[in-house]
Order: C-alpha cells, then sequence, then structure tokens
C-alpha cells in the first residue's frame, strides 16, 4: 500500500471541500496502512508471549515499554509530536497487555483475604499491569446504597450486608477478564465462592495479624473493628475464619515484608503456572 510521501507536490484546488476530500482520502489509506502495521505488531507480540511462557520468562516487563518509547523517540524526525507519540505508544502497549492478559487469563482474577491484606492496592496494581478492569465489591455495594460500609452495619446490621454482597457476588460473577476485589467476608457465605469461581481464580491474600494490625489500626472504615481494634480481635476473627478462606483460595499468596510489585508479579507467575497446568498449549 502507497502512502503520499511528504514531497507530494500539492494539485490546486479550484473548491476547498475538493481538498478536504483528497486530504481524508489520503487518512483513510494511512488509517489502512497503520491497521495492518498495529496486526503486525499485535502478531509478533503474541508469538513473544508464546515463547516467554514456554521458557518460563517473566511475562510483563515494564523496562521494554520504557526502551519501546526511547527507541521510538529517537527516530521520530518531527520534534513536536513527541508527547503525542508517546502516548500512541503507551495506548499501543495497554492494548498489547490486554490481548496477553486475555490470553494468559481467561477468566476473573479474583482477590480474597482478611481485612488488611492489600487486596485494593494489589488489585490496583494487577489491574494495570494487565490492561484488565477492576470492581471493588465494598465500593459498588457503598455506591449502590449511596452510604458508607460503617453506616450500612450500624442503620441495617451486618446480615443485612452480607445479603447485599451476596447479590453483588451473584450480579458479577457473571463477567469476565475482570479483577473482582472482595471484601473480607465474602467466604462467611458459602454460596459465595463457587459462584466467582464460575468464571474466575480465587487468590487468597495473607499476612500475620501484627502486619495487619500495623495495617488497619488507623482506619475508621470497618465496622468490624470500631471500637474494638486490637491485635487480639484481629486474630480472634482470623482464628475463627482460617478454614473458610484455606478452602476457598486456588492460589495463596503471603504478603508480608513483600512490595506490591513483588506480590501482583508472585501472582501474575502464579496464574501462568496454574494455566499451564490446566492448558498446557492453548490455541491462538
Ligand atoms: C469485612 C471486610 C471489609 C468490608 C466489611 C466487612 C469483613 O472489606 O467488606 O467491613 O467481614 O472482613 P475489606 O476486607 O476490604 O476491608
Amino acid at each position: 500500500m502507497m502512502i503520499s510521501s511528504d514531497k507530494e507536490v500539492k494539485k490546486d484546488y479550484s473548491n476547498p471541500l475538493e481538498e478536504i476530500d483528497a486530504l481524508r482520502h489520503e487518512i483513510d489509506r494511512c488509517d489502512e496502512a497503520l491497521i495492518q502495521i498495529f496486526q503486525q505488531r499485535m502478531r509478533l507480540v503474541m508469538e513473544i508471549l508464546e515463547n516467554k511462557r514456554k521458557n518460563n520468562l517473566p511475562i510483563f516487563q515494564a523496562q521494554r515499554e520504557q526502551e519501546v518509547i526511547q527507541n521510538a523517540l529517537k527516530t521520530l524526525k518531527e520534534k513536536d509530536y513527541a508527547d503525542a507519540v508517546e502516548d500512541f505508544l503507551i495506548q499501543i502497549m495497554k492494548i498489547s497487555r490486554k490481548l496477553q492478559s486475555r490470553k494468559l487469563f481467561p477468566y476473573n482474577i479474583v482477590l480474597i483475604g482478611f481485612m488488611g491484606t492489600g487486596k485494593t492496592t494489589v488489585g490496583k496494581d494487577l489491574s494495570q499491569k494487565l490492561s484488565m478492569d477492576y470492581i471493588d465489591t465494598d465500593a459498588l455495594i457503598q455506591e449502590r446504597m449511596g452510604i458508607s460500609i460503617n453506616e450500612i452495619f450500624e442503620k441495617y446490621g451486618e446480615d443485612f450486608f452480607r445479603k447485599i454482597e451476596k447479590n453483588i457476588i451473584d450480579e458479577i460473577s457473571a463477567t469476565k477478564n475482570t479483577i473482582i476485589l472482595c471484601g473480607g467476608g465474602v467466604v462467611l457465605n458459602q454460596e459465595n465462592i463457587p459462584k466467582l469461581r464460575e468464571n474466575g481464580k480465587t487468590i487468597l491474600l495473607k499476612a500475620q495479624p501484627i502486619t495487619i494490625y500495623h495495617r488497619v489500626k488507623e482506619d475508621h472504615s470497618r465496622p468490624l473493628l470500631k471500637g474494638r481494634m486490637s491485635l487480639e480481635t484481629i486474630e480472634k476473627l482470623l482464628k475463627e475464619r482460617e478454614e473458610a478462606y484455606t478452602t476457598s483460595a486456588d492460589l495463596t499468596i503471603e504478603t508480608d515484608g513483600k512490595m506490591v510489585e513483588e506480590i501482583t508479579s508472585e501472582i501474575i507467575t502464579k496464574l501462568n503456572a496454574l494455566a499451564k497446568e490446566e492448558n498446557p498449549c492453548p490455541k491462538s
């Protein structure tokens, strides 16, 4: 496909609309070429994915994305477009990550675990790395009810909250390719986990009681710890829920002393290993 070069001699148009039409025609040809090159790029990206997967190499490398941008900017002739080209490449790489994640993990990634184990922070980082949408069940409940979790507990009680939580789980379990962040008590209703597993893998985030205590002690948004914020309360609740958490997990990740990035890359590696076990040769 030929695209006119910058040097092409411009015709004299008597009618300005004619000139706009001609330019639009050129733009259409540019788009056709772009789409072809884009498809070729995506095919290459997917080939690399297969290769990394076969050889157990890290799938998402932020440093490579930086290199891609730097290499492209080096060859750029019209420097005025530098920011736009950078934005363009960032978007392309976001799309690449999305396609790769869909291929690797064609299901929801469900984060479960006690309060303060890092579900929200880890979920947001995972969502960015994998270019997957995320849903936070507590945020959705608050949005639907128009009041905070604390207020729901105060006005209507815990049983009512659990019913709303169950309804939300039923609803969002039907989505695909989404990161689902569950409230810490989601394992208490026995119907929730099988529902979430219909389209998802459950990842249990764990932390020592003392770590949890330090993470949540200044936060007053959790009704179950309100007025009884102590290490003992956390230990007691954890003990009561321990079995429910363990039996609900497809994968377990210890989070003590780890940076968010370490946790997310551990999740990606473990999910990848799980996917390989379940489906050694995924179809293209
Ligand atoms: C709860 C955990 C909270 C929230 C509610 C009840 C629980 O979510 O759903 O306060 O029973 O453990 P986080 O785990 O996100 O704090």
